[in-house]
This record gives structure tokens, sequence and C-alpha cells, in this order.
């Protein structure tokens, strides 16, 4: 009996991942979906009366650094076992990577992670995953940002997800600088502002799918953090 039950069970979730990866590869992302983070701010920021961030794609790059601090450890992000990155690591770690200037780091004055074995395009994972309470929206609405910086990936191309939002009060101009002026790419993931169409990091496949289905049911997590 317990036996039919299982194999009964394990037909169930072999088709819902095969609908999954079918569903999956549907998804094609075009352009960058950190871009498109940004657009999604910076629409909510002016619709109310909050200041238009400047896109700083040396910020961003530092986003995608922090996000890679995880290893991919989606229960790291949020609730009991939440981590951090320790701030030494910006000017240690993160910006040489970056090929960002150390010398020209700026405050950063508020931060959103999010990570969830659901890929969702930038609106939702603004309005599901980042935005969740009054704290989030009052780092959002802060006055106190002059600039941003998002980043997107999944890990090793697949589920979970990870998105990063930086924000700082630096000047556009001259904060985040790149050693050599232009933006180093790094790979896998995508950041904001650096006009790079990044879409390679989402043509997962249907067996992802599947991986995903058997490992994880849901997990979202975030946090909202100022300065
Ligand atoms: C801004 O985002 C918040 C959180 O998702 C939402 O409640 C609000 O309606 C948005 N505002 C606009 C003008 O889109
Ligand atoms: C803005 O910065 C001030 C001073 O650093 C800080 O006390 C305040 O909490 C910040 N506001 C937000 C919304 O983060
Ligand atoms: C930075 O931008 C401001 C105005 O946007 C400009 O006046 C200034 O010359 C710029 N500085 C540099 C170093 O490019």
């Amino acid at each position: 009996m317990a036996k039919t039950v299982w194999s009964l069970l394990a037909i169930f979730l072999f088709l819902q991942a095969a609908a999954t990866g079918a569903v999956n590869s549907q998804i094609k992302v075009t352009d960058n979906p950190a871009d498109k983070l940004v657009a999604a701010i910076n629409e909510n920021r002016t619709a109310h009366k909050s200041s238009n961030l400047f896109d700083n794609p040396g910020l961003a790059c530092l986003a995608l650094q922090y996000i890679k601090a995880y290893q991919g450890d989606c229960g790291a992000v949020g609730g009991a076992d939440a981590k951090k990155p320790p701030e030494s690591q910006f000017a240690e770690t993160f910006a040489p990577n970056c090929g960002v200037k150390a010398s020209t780091l700026a405050t950063i004055t508020g931060r959103f992670l999010g990570c969830q074995t659901k890929y969702v395009h930038a609106p939702e994972a603004f309005s599901e995953i980042l935005i969740k309470n009054q704290r989030s929206l009052d780092i959002l609405y802060s006055k106190n940002h002059t600039q941003v910086g998002a980043a997107v990936t999944g890990t090793d191309g697949g589920s979970p997800y990870f998105w990063c939002v930086l924000f700082s009060n630096g000047k556009p101009n001259s904060t985040f600088s790149f050693e050599d002026g232009v933006a180093k790419i790094t790979k896998p993931g995508c950041f904001s502002g650096a006009n790079d169409e990044c879409s390679g990091a989402y043509d997962w496949s249907q067996l992802g799918g599947i991986w995903l289905f058997a490992t994880t049911t849901l997990v979202a997590l975030s946090f909202a953090l100022a300065l």
C-alpha cells in the first residue's frame, strides 16, 4: 500500500516537473533583468515624487558580488539563519573583482536582497520579493539615495535566483568608478547600468526544471536594510 502511494507520488512529481520544465523553457529574458529592476524602482519612486536615481554600473557590479558572497545559499539570505557579508568585503573583495577603484567607494545607504527558487521577472521581483513591508518602502523612498545598482543571478544559470539592489548617496560621476573607465562585465549574472544585453544566464534546460521541483518547493527569502 505504502509502496503504491510512493509510486503514484513519484509519477505525480515527475509530471509536475515536466510541466514546470515546459513552462520554464518558454520564458525568454531578452534583455537585462537588472536594468528592468532599476526601471521598476525608478518608476515607483518618481510616481511617489521621489527623485529618479542614477543607475551606476560600478555600484551594480558590487551588487552582483554581494550576491556571489552567498554562494547560492538561499537559506542564508533571510530568516533565523540570515548572514551578511562583512562590510570590509566591499573594499577588499567586491571592488577589486569589479575593477572598481576602492578609493571611489561611497556610503551604501540602503540594500535589498531577495532569493527565490522560482524565476520571476523584474516587476514581480520588485513588488513580491523585495518590497514587503513599511520598512522596505521607507528604504525605497529614502531621500538619502542619489544612485542605485541592481544585479540578478541564477546559481549556475539556474535556481535559486537572487536579486540585489544597492543604494548610495555618492556623486554618480565620481563614485564606484572603474579603473580603466569602462565597466568590467563579470559573468555569470547580470548587473544594471552597463548597457549589457544579459540574457544568457537564463537558458536553463528542462532538466533544470525537474531539479528545481524535485529538490525544493518554493523558497523565498529577503531582507531590507538601511545603511
Ligand atoms: C510602488 O510599489 C509598492 C510596492 O510594490 C506598491 O504598493 C505601490 O502601489 C507602487 N506605486 C506605484 C505608483 O506603482
Ligand atoms: C537617512 O540617513 C540618516 C542619516 O544617516 C539616517 O538616520 C536615516 O535613517 C536614513 N533614512 C532612511 C530611510 O534610511
Ligand atoms: C560630474 O557631473 C557634474 C554635473 O552632472 C559636472 O558638473 C561635473 O563636471 C562632473 N564631474 C566630472 C569629474 O566629470
